[in-house]
Parts: C-alpha cells; structure tokens; sequence
C-alpha cells in the first residue's frame, strides 16, 4: 500500500517512532528519519535498510532548530519527491515536581515536544504531497489525563493535540488530514524506562490499564499505517488513543471509589 511512497519521521531513530519507520519500511516505502546524534541516525538508517528498504535518508539535527528541519525537508524532496506520509514524534521526558523544574527543564520539554513539532509541520507543509498526504503527531496518554511529575509533558502534548486540531482545519482544504496517535505505555521503550522506574510502579500501571498489558511497538505502528491508508481517507483532526484504555481514567476519582465500596 505505501510501497515507492515517502515517509519522513522526525525522530525516527528510536523506540515507538523508529518502529513505525520500519513498518513502512517494510511496506517498500522511502524512508527518511531524524534526530539529533549521528550515531543513532546511522544506526536507524542500517536497520531501515535491514527491514528491506532500499532507499532511506537520515539527518541529524534537533528540532528545534528550525534551520536545519527546513534543510532535512528540502533534502528528502530532492531525493524522494513529495512526502505522503509524516510523523512528528521528537520529544523528551523526565519525572520531576513542577517546583523540582527550573524554568530551562519546563522550556526544554516544551521546545522539543511543542515548538519542535510546529517546526517540522511548518517546514514539511511546502512539500507534503497536496492532495492525499497524512500527517500524524505522537503525542501521550498525559496530553489529556494530567498527570502528577508531568507538568511540561502535559502542557506540551496537550498543546501538540490542538496544533493537530487546528492545522486539521487550516489544511483540510488542500487535501491533507491531520491527527494525532496517543499511546499508552510501550513495552521496551525510553519512555517506559523513564516513567516506570521499578517493579511497583509497572503494577500501578498495570491497575489503570482496563486492558491489562502494556502496549507492543506493533499496536502503535499499526495504527500509524493504518491511519496513513485509504481506509482512513475521512479521517482527520483527531487523537487516537492507543493506550489499552489508560486514558479513561477507570482506575481513578469515582470508578476507584465505587470500586472500593
Ligand atoms: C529536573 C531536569 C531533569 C530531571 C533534565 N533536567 N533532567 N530537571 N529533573 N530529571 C533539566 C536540566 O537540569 C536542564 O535545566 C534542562 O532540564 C535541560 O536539560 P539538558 O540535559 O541540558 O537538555 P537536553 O540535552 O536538551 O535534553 C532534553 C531532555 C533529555 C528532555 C532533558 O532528557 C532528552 O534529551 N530526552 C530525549 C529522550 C526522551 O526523553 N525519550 C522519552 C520520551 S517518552 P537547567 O536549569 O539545569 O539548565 C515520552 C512519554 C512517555 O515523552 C510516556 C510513557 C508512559
Ligand atoms: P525515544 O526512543 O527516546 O524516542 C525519541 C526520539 O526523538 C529519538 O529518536 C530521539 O533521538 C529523538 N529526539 C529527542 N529529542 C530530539 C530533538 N530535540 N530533536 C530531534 N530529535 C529528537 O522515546 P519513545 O519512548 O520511543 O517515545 C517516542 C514518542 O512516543 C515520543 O513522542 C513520546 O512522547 C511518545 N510516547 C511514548 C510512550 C512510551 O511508552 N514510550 C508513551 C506515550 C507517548 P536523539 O536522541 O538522537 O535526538
């Protein structure tokens, strides 16, 4: 289905983002990955190659520089022509108390999750493919459940799922659909290793989760192919939770206290 199509992820070397890459890889797309440390990206490119593609291009370059998301996107038109599919996944996360924060550790978060997604929107929009293209924004379970430690996470993913919103409206018209996927925890991963420090708090977890399972790289991939496809043609503006139900806060509040009762 996505075979000669072109792919870029921004923040594609790693985890929930380089597993979509090499889903699309894998269906003989164009691939080409971002982020910031050249060793990652290498590494990224050798296993998109693995996975079977044959053309991929990586970048190093941190999103917040919007300079150099500009020349990554210019490069991959060149090379690949008009991008079909995007994926804004770059981001960073650490558990901290707001007051636990200085203003650069909230600042770092936001630039990178917020402002970097709005850079690799803006820079992609020239050469999206007009009409048909998908843009989809990773963003979390915390850019609608607020969550304690998360203060920057919050704000920032909730702001991303309303860029996702808003630029939905503004590039409607011109053919493209915007959404967002919001997954839960996945097994295996950066966040995961950063959020779910010890064996308690992967039980924690485990009690909000109505499905009982941390998610697989594959559950978050698959729904990025499939909302890129045909299949989701009228689908645009929305956040996609992929999450097991963590986001219906079943384990929390009222459910909770019936629960108890
Ligand atoms: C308080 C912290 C901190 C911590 C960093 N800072 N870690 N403050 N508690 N644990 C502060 C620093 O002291 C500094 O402030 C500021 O944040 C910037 O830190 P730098 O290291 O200089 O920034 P930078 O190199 O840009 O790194 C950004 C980063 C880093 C976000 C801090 O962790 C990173 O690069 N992360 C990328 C990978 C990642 O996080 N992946 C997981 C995504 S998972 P001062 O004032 O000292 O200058 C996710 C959702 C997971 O998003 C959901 C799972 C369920
Ligand atoms: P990850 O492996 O750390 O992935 C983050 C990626 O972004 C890496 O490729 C990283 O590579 C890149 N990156 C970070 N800062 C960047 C910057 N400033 N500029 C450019 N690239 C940057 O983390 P992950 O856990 O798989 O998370 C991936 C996405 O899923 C994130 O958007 C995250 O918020 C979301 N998410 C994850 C989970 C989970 O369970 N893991 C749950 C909900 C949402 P470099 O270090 O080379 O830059």
């Amino acid at each position: 289905m996505f075979s000669q199509k072109t792919v870029f992820v921004a923040g594609g070397t790693s985890g929930i983002n380089l597993g979509i890459a090499l889903a699309f890889a894998r269906q003989g797309a164009k691939v080409a990955v971002l982020s910031r440390r050249q060793e990652k990206v290498d590494a990224a490119v050798a296993q998109l190659r693995e996975a079977g593609a044959t053309e991929v291009l990586g970048f190093a370059a941190d999103v917040r520089d919007y300079p150099g998301v500009v020349a990554a996107f210019a490069a991959t038109r060149t090379q690949f022509g008009e991008v079909d599919v995007l994926i804004s996944g770059a981001a960073g996360n650490f558990l901290a108390p707001a007051v636990g924060m200085s203003s650069n550790a909230f600042k770092s978060v936001m630039d990178i999750d917020l402002l970097g997604t709005f850079h690799v929107m803006r820079a992609a929009y020239e050469h999206l493919k007009k009409p048909g293209a998908s843009v989809i924004n990773i963003t979390a379970a915390q850019s609608w459940m607020p969550s304690a430690f998360q203060a920057h996470v919050c704000a920032a993913k909730a702001g991303v799922d309303q860029l996702t919103r808003t630029l939905a409206i503004e590039w409607g018209p011109a053919g493209i659909r915007v959404n967002s996927i919001a997954p839960g925890p996945i097994e295996g991963t950066e966040g995961v290793a950063r959020l779910v420090p010890t064996e308690k708090s992967r039980e924690a977890w485990m009690r909000s989760i109505p499905l009982a399972r941390f998610g697989q790289l594959e559950d978050i991939s698959n729904a990025a192919l499939w909302l890129s496809s045909g299949q989701a043609s009228y689908v645009t503006g929305v956040v996609l939770s992929v999450d097991g139900g963590l986001c219906l806060g079943g384990s929390s509040g009222i459910t909770s206290a019936f629960m108890a009762a």
